[in-house]
């Protein structure tokens, strides 16, 4: 029996990055899968290539691949009802929603607080912060019905050591640690676990562009990806790696979904190379 059997999991995210890989790990351990994504360029400010319809059918593909059921849907975690479709529909499918992985979110990059747009700020809080609250606020309904439920939140390393030029990012990712400590208060009794993982640097497309690379070096004017895994490997992590992979996040979101997490509830988990000790 996998680690998931029988569950279901709704991710938030899921087109690619660490919500694809939450899919396929999850999936190989015997959940169905409810995949949600934008998958689209709403912003026309992130400083990486957005993900699109074709990750999105390739998680199908992973998914499909380990035998296991998947319904995935294009919608903005900032539209409600929208999020409140595809949970109808997954449960109208499946029967029920065991875990949801709040995991979708944008990263702006370089201005500092004073200098982003109003426009950018709305997109960061309304994808990072409100986002989490719709999408959890969709089904625990649900869950409280069924009195089981593990909800894990993806904030980030920025959370709790906060770094310059994210200060929108940053304030987003410590509100949803906030809300997940508040949350878990009140869902405790009817059995939903939520808790949140803060990873460090992931090694997908939020991270690999111009406007990272010169953030983590600011002394170089041109800095590459081998300067950016020498800084972060020699001079940011406890560990000496540049950067995690997505299922490195993945692994622990499984343990929170799985029972072997029964007893766990309000924590935030650090899946980060030791930085935010350092
Ligand atoms: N990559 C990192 O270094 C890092 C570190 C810590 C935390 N995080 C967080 O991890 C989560 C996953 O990021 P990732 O690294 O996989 O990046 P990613 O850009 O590869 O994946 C993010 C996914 O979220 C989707 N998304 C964006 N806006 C959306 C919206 N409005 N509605 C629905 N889906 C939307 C994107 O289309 C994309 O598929 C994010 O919450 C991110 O903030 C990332």
């Amino acid at each position: 029996m996998g680690r998931v059997q029988g569950k279901v999991a709704l991710i938030t995210g899921a087109a690619r990055g660490q919500g694809r890989a939450h899919a396929l790990r999850l999936a190989q351990e015997g959940a169905d899968i409810v995949a949600v994504d934008v998958a689209d360029d709403p912003y026309g400010w992130l400083p990486y290539p957005a993900a699109t319809p074709a990750d999105l059918a390739e998680t199908v593909r992973l998914v499909e691949a380990e035998d296991r059921r998947i319904i995935a849907r294009k919608a903005d975690v900032r539209d409600r009802p929208a999020l409140q479709a595809v949970v109808d529909e997954a449960i109208a499918e499946f029967g029920h929603i065991d875990v949801v992985c709040a995991n979708a979110g944008i990263s702006p990059m370089g201005p500092k607080a004073w200098e982003i747009t109003p426009e950018q700020w709305d997109d960061v809080i309304g994808v990072n912060f409100t986002g989490v609250w719709n999408t959890t606020s969709v089904v625990i309904p649900h869950m409280i019905e069924r009195q089981s439920g593990s909800i894990i939140i993806t904030a980030s390393g920025a959370a709790v050591r906060p770094v310059p030029n994210l200060s929108d990012y940053s304030g987003a990712k410590a509100g949803v640690v906030g809300f997940m400590k508040s949350l878990a208060q009140e869902v405790g009794r009817y059995r939903i676990r939520v808790n949140v993982i803060a990873p460090c640097t992931v090694n997908t497309p939020m991270i690999q562009h111009d406007s990272l690379y010169k953030l983590f070096c600011p002394g170089i004017a041109e800095p590459t990806r081998e300067d950016v895994m020498e800084v972060l490997r020699r001079r940011v992590n406890l560990i000496p790696e540049p950067w995690i992979e997505p299922v490195d996040v993945a692994n622990a979101a499984l343990w929170l979904a799985s029972d072997e997490a029964r007893y766990v509830t309000g924590v935030v988990l650090p899946v980060d190379l030791g930085v935010c000790i350092k």
